[in-house]
């Protein structure tokens, strides 16, 4: 894992836009995972301000909720739509996201896993951390090599997704989530994580144990994963001094 710790949460941004323009600039048909959240808001933001060409690219998002419709305010669906794929050239064919409407939800996730796969697999997997190490929807003690499927959210993760919906009581209880080994199977894996509240997720994903417990830790296992913080999400690392060392003394080559 490579630990990029920024002055803020803006410059780590930077640093994650810089790295997908040089995928689309590189492979204008990249196949790129994507995340919601409030994370990735402002990297959406970057990315439409650098106007780069989608109209080749492919994306899959990582999860959705179950019963509601796209439409609904809150549903990734719309989430994507207004952050995103509304201000690019994207071209909407090219836009995948798991349907929370399916009737025959495990024949869609087989479906959603063999579409990647048609795609060629994706290049480069956006992600966000739950604040108990979750990613995708992928809960504690999901398996570590579990494949698209639905998933029960845990009541902490409804509370903390509560302040999208007008109450705890709206956020669903069911999902759809890629698994921990779709999303290890990503040629590249690039991870945000700011403020406070992730601290601890991010130091038991970086330097704890690989364990279903934190499912972010099995991230230690990726050959290409950058993990993207500000100094907040940094803070309870031990070896925070040696990643920002690191990256001061980065090949110039292997800058960003
Ligand atoms: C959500 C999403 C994840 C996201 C995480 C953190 O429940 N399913 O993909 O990474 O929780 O969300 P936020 O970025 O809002 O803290």
């Amino acid at each position: 894992m490579e630990i990029i710790i920024q002055p803020d949460a803006e410059a780590a941004t930077s640093v994650a836009a810089r790295l997908i323009a040089r995928l689309l600039s590189e492979k204008p048909n990249a196949v790129i995972g994507l995340a919601t959240g409030s994370t990735p808001l402002r990297l959406y933001q970057e990315l439409v301000g650098m106007k780069l060409d989608w109209r080749q690219v492919t994306t899959f998002n990582l999860d959705e909720y179950v019963g509601i419709s796209p439409q609904h305010p809150q549903s990734y669906h719309s989430f994507m739509w207004d952050n995103l794929f509304g201000h690019i050239n994207i071209s909407v064919k090219n836009v995948n996201i798991p349907d929370g409407l399916a009737n025959d939800i495990p024949g869609f996730c087989a479906s959603y896993e063999r579409k990647i796969i048609a795609a060629g697999g994706i290049d480069l997997q956006v992600l966000g951390i739950g604040t108990d190490g979750h990613i995708g929807f992928n809960e504690p003690t999901s398996s570590l090599s579990s494949r698209t499927r639905i998933k029960t959210l845990t009541p902490q993760t409804r509370k903390d997704n509560a302040r999208f919906f007008g109450s705890e009581a709206e956020v669903p209880h069911h999902c759809l989530t890629m698994g921990i080994g779709t999303i290890m199977e990503a040629r590249q894996i690039l991870l945000l994580a700011f403020g406070a509240g992730k601290a601890k997720a991010i130091a038991e994903a970086v330097e704890g144990p690989i364990t279903a417990r934190n499912p972010a830790s099995i991230l230690q296992m990726h050959p290409v994963t950058k993990v993207c913080l500000d100094p907040a999400a940094a803070s309870k690392l031990e070896l925070q001094e040696y990643y920002r060392w690191v990256y001061e003394h980065k090949p110039v080559w292997q800058q960003l």
